[in-house]
């Protein structure tokens, strides 16, 4: 939601990001939030993709007021019972050997301490990232982000290497069209080890590429790209910040493309709106870096509080079925929004799995070149008319709305936001026709 002087932010806020909305937020419930006016706004983002259940779920709520009697926060090196619960649970639902967890705050912290763990396990330091990646703000997790924010900030962590990302749609290779075959991947590590030391340790990927345009790699993309880590003597970290607990209708990524990584971290989802990461990985991964002396040791690592709330998330996806809700909604959500695309010109491409959609805007279909003045004004348009949505705009790679209501979703709510779109976008199209944009 571009707005250029961020009223909302007033004087006394560093401005962290270009875009913010114009009013303050006061409440949020459900798939809801409403601004300091009253108005409420339907909320196509969960967050910051984090909501999955919900804003304010009465489960998180009971699970913090519970955490507020018992305990909040404790010294690092104590290890209250429900961040034991939860290792046990998240022990139990992963596929083996995923089988030790440490629990952090943000996804950018989970991934500094994956790349630690690669690095003292491997005893590289070398690191393999995909074009479009985001895996966090931290000098480690920054450095093998390459969707934004490299410029302007000095050098990065020495031996970081990016091979192009499987986007069939807008290959960066300028190869395929509609199907990716791997080139990219191949060409990718052929180049890595060009300039490689020979001190690989970790090759990490986002399953599905979110902020870098909801890029669904093919099937067949992460089982190579372990056999690439496995030769080179390389580790494969998952970043599971958004597949992770169900949201593309699986309980992980690694179950929906039959791969299992030697590290995976979760953040986002499994604190449904609360900070809370982990970080997991096998026993013998565990055993060789703890025999050499790993550490993490932060404040708020094992907090008690955010593993409440962790625990009372997975139960909340296992009662409630929400991993077939994000299939059977999310297949709700794309067949209206293929819909639009039969009516708009400007839709070229509808992607993505259950409730994660990316819906990519293009000045005509043949040529494929973006349209983000298209899908700037709509976004605005769409705010206006009560539906927050989020524009990944990159020069190269496209105007991309990524679509992930919560899974708690309703089905009106589902059909009011897509109606909401339809008519921002058709006037968003009528206005610049005339015009007056
Ligand atoms: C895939 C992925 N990994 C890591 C992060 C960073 O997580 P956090 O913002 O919690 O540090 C994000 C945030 O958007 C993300 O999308």
């Amino acid at each position: 939601m571009p707005v250029p002087n961020q009223p909302a932010l007033g004087d006394h806020l560093i401005r962290y990001t270009s875009e913010s909305f114009p009013e303050i937020i006061v409440r949020a419930k459900g798939s809801w939030v409403w601004d300091k006016n009253g108005k409420a706004i339907l909320d196509f983002t969960s967050g910051q993709m984090c909501s999955t259940l919900g804003h304010n779920h009465p489960a998180i709520v009971e699970a913090i007021k519970k955490s507020a009697d018992n305990a909040i926060h404790l010294f690092s090196g104590m290890i209250p019972d429900t961040v034991a619960e939860l290792a046990e649970d998240m022990a139990e639902i992963l596929p083996a050997p995923l089988s030790k967890s440490m629990f952090v705050n943000t996804g950018g912290e989970a991934n500094e301490a994956a790349l630690k763990i690669a690095k003292f396990a491997t005893g590289g330091y070398e690191t393999v990232a995909l074009g479009g990646s985001w895996h966090g703000t931290g000098a480690g997790a920054a450095a093998v982000s390459y969707a934004s924010d490299r410029r302007g900030y000095g050098p990065t962590m020495p031996g970081s290497y990016v091979i192009p990302e499987p986007n069939a749609y807008r290959c960066p290779v300028e190869h395929c069209r509609d199907a990716c075959d791997g080139t990219c991947l191949r060409v990718g590590m052929n180049m890595f080890d060009m300039a490689s030391r020979g001190e690989g340790a970790a090759i990490i990927a986002e399953p599905i590429l979110s902020a870098g345009g909801v890029i669904v790699p093919p099937d067949d993309y992460f089982k190579t790209l372990k056999a690439e880590a496995e030769k080179r003597g390389m580790l494969l970290v998952f970043d599971e910040a958004q597949t992770a607990f169900g949201r593309i209708g699986h309980k992980f990524a690694t179950e929906r493309f039959d791969v299992v990584p030697d590290v995976m971290t979760v953040s986002k989802t499994l604190g449904g709106g609360v900070p809370l990461a982990a970080v997991i990985t096998s026993d013998a991964i565990e055993e060789s870096v703890h025999g050499k002396g790993f550490t993490f040791y932060t404040s708020h690592v094992s907090d008690p509080l955010p593993a409440a709330v962790g625990l009372a998330v997975m139960t909340t996806i296992e009662d409630g079925n929400l991993i077939e809700r994000a299939r059977t909604l999310g297949a709700e959500l794309r067949g209206r929004l293929e819909d639009l695309q039969q009516k708009y010109e400007a839709i070229g491409d509808v992607r993505g799995e259950g409730l994660l959609i990316g819906v990519e805007l293009v000045k005509d279909r043949e040529s494929r070149e973006p349209d983000h003045e298209l899908g700037a004004i709509t976004t605005e348009r769409c705010f206006e008319l009560g539906l927050s949505m989020n524009i990944r705009r990159r020069p190269e790679r496209g105007a991309v709305w990524r679509i992930a209501p919560p899974l708690t979703a309703s089905e009106d709510e589902i059909e009011r936001g897509v109606d909401i779109l339809d008519r921002a976008l058709g006037e968003s199209l009528d206005s610049r026709a005339g015009g007056r944009t």
